[in-house]
């Protein structure tokens, strides 16, 4: 074991296996020059449970780690910033376009319902965003919504459920939604049973197929930033499997930064107010 002061340090081959170890089951990748990440990331966890070293830390998750020991690894490792109406041109895209056309489509087909899927969603702002902006839309009402929320982190997952806000979140809020969908304690805010009742949330690594799977027939998804935290490899395989669960001609949103040229050709980018969104084709 090195230790320099009081706190453990990583050897670089350890850096490395726990490196892999992390990509294979989360597809995150953390670059040779992060090494200072994963140490600062992963030595609350080496305290709590009393590892000497990374070292042993890595051949326990290797050999006998349970399932709350991964979630305890994923929720150490992912970077959850997250708010109300992030990128709010992407939910004017969403509104003015992406919904009158996919229930028009939806009821030309004989569908009665309307799935959207928050495919990355932090601690829930994304997918209620979602929920408020379709309580808006009076001409939705005969329609079964149903909105979908997943992310590999279950602490993120239960402040989700949870629905309890404070200012940093709820800033780009506009006035008449706060009003309408929020209840404030004295600078907290919750979020109202209305909005909640209407998103399920799931533990989904985006990654993982079986997971994926559970859902189908999706109208539109959201993977917004989280897609930066992969390499080609992993970015190529979430898409792939988003794509399995699109409808046809569905829709799929990434953040306004991020981009699928090199990921893949099955999706096709369509600019509408300047917002790329991807249609699958
Ligand atoms: C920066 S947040 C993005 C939240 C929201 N989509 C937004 O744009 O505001 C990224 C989220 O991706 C989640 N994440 C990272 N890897 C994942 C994976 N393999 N499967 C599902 N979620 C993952 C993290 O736990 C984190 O909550």
């Amino acid at each position: 074991m090195s230790t320099t002061g009081a706190s453990v340090t990583m050897q670089d081959n350890i850096f490395r296996q726990i490196r892999d170890f992390i990509y294979e089951k989360t597809g995150i990748y953390v670059p040779d020059n992060k090494k200072y990440f994963l140490e600062n990331r992963l030595s609350r966890l080496l305290k709590e449970r009393n590892f000497r070293s990374f070292e042993d830390y890595f051949y326990f998750l290797k050999y006998s780690a349970s399932k709350q020991d991964l979630a305890r690894l994923f929720d150490a490792v992912t970077t959850n910033e997250t708010f109300f109406f992030r990128e709010p041109q992407q939910f004017e895209v969403l509104s003015n376009h992406l919904l009158p056309q996919v229930t028009k489509e939806n009821y030309q087909s004989g569908r009665k319902d309307l799935k959207i899927w928050s495919a990355a969603c932090s601690t829930g702002e994304e997918p209620y965003t979602i929920a408020m902006i379709l309580l808006e839309k009076p001409e939705l009402m005969g329609m079964k919504k149903e909105i979908y929320a997943s992310d590999i982190s279950e602490s993120v997952l239960l402040s989700a459920k949870r629905g309890v806000y404070g200012a940093y979140s709820i800033r780009n809020v506009p006035p008449q939604y706060l009003a309408k969908y929020f209840k404030d304690s004295g600078g907290v805010y919750s979020i109202s049973d209305t909005v909640k009742s209407m998103v399920k949330f799931m533990n989904i690594n985006l990654v993982d197929e079986k997971e994926v799977k559970q859902l189908k027939g999706i109208d539109i998804v959201f993977c917004r930033n989280v897609l930066i935290y992969f390499d080609d490899k992993a970015k190529k395989r979430a898409v792939s499997l988003i794509y399995d669960i699109l409808r046809q001609k569905g829709y799929l949103l990434v953040g306004t930064s991020e981009s699928l040229h090199n990921v893949t050709r099955a999706f096709r980018p369509i600019v509408i107010n300047r917002v790329v969104v991807y249609q699958k084709v």
